[in-house]
């Protein structure tokens, strides 16, 4: 990425773990709730399916063991 201009939001893998996101966004859940996010701020969003918090990760993918650490390519 050397030599690109950085995106103002960034969406970022975590092994064995959520999605993390780099603001700035508007995230809208299922009921129409929105979640503004500033500039630089993050959120971390679930992709194994076991949070109770959807769409945010509580953590429950490394009491569940997650398992997501392929790269594409
Ligand atoms: S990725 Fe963390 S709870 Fe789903």
């Amino acid at each position: 990425m050397t030599g690109q201009p950085v995106p103002e939001v960034v969406i970022k893998t975590v092994d064995n773990g959520p999605y993390q996101v780099k603001g700035p966004i508007r995230l809208v859940d299922h009921d129409n709730n929105v979640y503004d996010l500033g500039p630089g701020r993050t959120k971390l969003l679930c992709r194994c399916g076991r949070s109770a918090n959807k769409p945010f990760c509580d953590g429950a993918h490394a009491r569940h063991g997650f398992a997501a650490a392929e790269r594409s390519g």
